[in-house]
């Protein structure tokens, strides 16, 4: 048992932050036992991490990134979605192919992660299923948890990085064998999007994720030239969702990335079916994408979290993929003639921390019960910390704490940064 001392910052619920200054975080096996403004008297003996007048506060959840893309982080922002995908991504994606790289750019991209803070994922890796086993341990050795999912694609992308239907398929199979050595990393089936796998692929990936109940992510109306190429490949559905439901792929705990461009009939379809949007602000600028009805999701009841979507986003720290939302929701309520509410920051902090992690199964903030998942954040370095009240401490760490302000992360009880 021990206790972290320090500013607890605590989102429970959406627009509500809770601080205890100068409070404990008591931690029995690794799990939360409470949050105490003073110790209680039975746990006087605990082991104390004092923090002094640090902020401790939950650790990220990146509910959309792209592993493989890490080495072109910041690189060819000049081109719409298809093009961009075609011109850069598949090529960047296809050296994947060699292991020794994916090892070197994996223990990298890992370390990043939990130097930002990040210790919840949900995670495209490429079509390689030995890179992926990599990816999923590189991850593992470092402590973050969550899915990860060699990617499938049997049509329409790139002779380099293309599989035919029948190696998608054994090469999932062989890949979901190799899962079974992991604790804390799990398979998800990843259909990259509509347009690159076969109606008898993505028929075939419904059949496994019924039998072996696995969960599912993909991308959904993330830009219009996308979502007319998928009208003309299924003529028979109405919206995008549809091309996925068709095929079982549509269903509780299916993650979403950016749906941009949902109208009311499909946001009630993830709704009904309790899909999750992962939305990665930072993505839709920069490839012009478009701005997310996050506000309107939300309001609707529709299950969102946060994505960083390296590398159509550029950062990777969680931090900046919040501030990202708030900036993202204030351009939409510009658009919707001041019609439609922004995020404020206590939403998108819990946008990014609490959101996300139910979908791992935590309960609401610090809960007690859960594993621990925080970050220990000194902002000692920005200018005039000292004469700000903790709630704007913590507000201003939102727009500008950077990896180096994060002193120390805690991951599934341990501390591993
Ligand atoms: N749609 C299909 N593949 C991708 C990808 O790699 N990134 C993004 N942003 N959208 C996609
Ligand atoms: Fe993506």
């Amino acid at each position: 048992m021990y206790a972290l001392k320090g500013h607890i910052i605590n989102a429970p619920r959406p627009g509500t932050v809770e601080i205890t200054e100068n409070g404990y975080l008591l931690i029995g096996d690794g799990d939360i036992i409470g949050i105490y403004p003073e110790l209680p008297e039975k746990y006087s003996g605990t082991h104390i991490i004092d923090y002094g007048d640090k902020l401790i506060m939950q650790s990220f959840c990146d509910m959309h990134l792209h592993a493989p893309q890490y080495p072109m982080l910041g690189l060819g922002m000049d081109l719409p979605l298809l093009e961009w995908l075609k011109t850069y991504t598949f090529k960047t994606e296809a050296n994947f192919s060699d292991n020794e790289y994916a090892k070197t750019v994996y223990s990298q991209l890992a370390r990043e992660l939990v130097d930002n803070g990040t210790t919840r994922v949900c995670m495209f890796s490429s079509v390689h299923t030995d890179a992926t086993l990599l990816l999923m341990n590189e991850l593992e050795r470092v402590g973050i948890i969550g899915y990860v999912g060699k990617v499938n694609m049997d049509q329409n992308s790139d002779p380099c990085i293309e599989e035919t239907t029948e190696a998608s398929k054994s090469e999932t199979l062989r890949w979901l064998n190799g899962c079974e050595v992991f604790g804390k990393i799990k398979p998800i089936l990843t259909p990259r999007f509509t347009p690159s796998c076969s109606p008898e692929l993505l028929s075939w990936l419904g059949g496994i994720a019924r039998e072996r109940n696995l969960r599912v992510q993909s991308h959904l109306s993330e830009n219009l030239s996308e979502m007319d190429w998928v009208r003309q490949l299924h003529p028979d559905c109405e919206q995008y969702w549809e091309t996925y439901d068709k095929y079982g792929l549509f269903k509780e705990n299916t993650v979403m990335a950016h749906c941009v461009h949902c109208d009311e009939r499909e946001r009630k379809a993830m709704k009904d079916r309790g899909v999750m949007v992962a939305h990665c602000p930072d993505s839709n600028i920069n490839l012009a994408s478009g701005i997310a009805p996050i506000r309107r999701m939300l309001d609707e009841g529709v299950k969102v979290a946060l994505g960083s979507d390296i590398a159509g986003g550029a950062q990777i720290g969680m931090l900046d993929v919040i501030s990202g939302a708030i900036r993202a929701s204030k351009m939409k309520r510009i658009q919707s003639e001041w019609q439609l509410d922004f995020l404020s920051v206590a939403e998108g902090f819990y946008l990014g921390t609490t959101a996300g992690a139910k979908y791992f199964g935590f309960g609401d903030g610090f809960a007690t019960g859960d594993m621990l998942h925080a970050i220990v954040v000194d902002d000692s370095s920005l200018c005039g910390s000292n004469k700000l009240s903790v709630r704007e401490r913590f507000e201003r760490c939102v727009y500008l704490a950077k990896k180096s302000n994060i002193e120390a992360v805690y991951s599934d009880g341990i501390k591993i940064k």
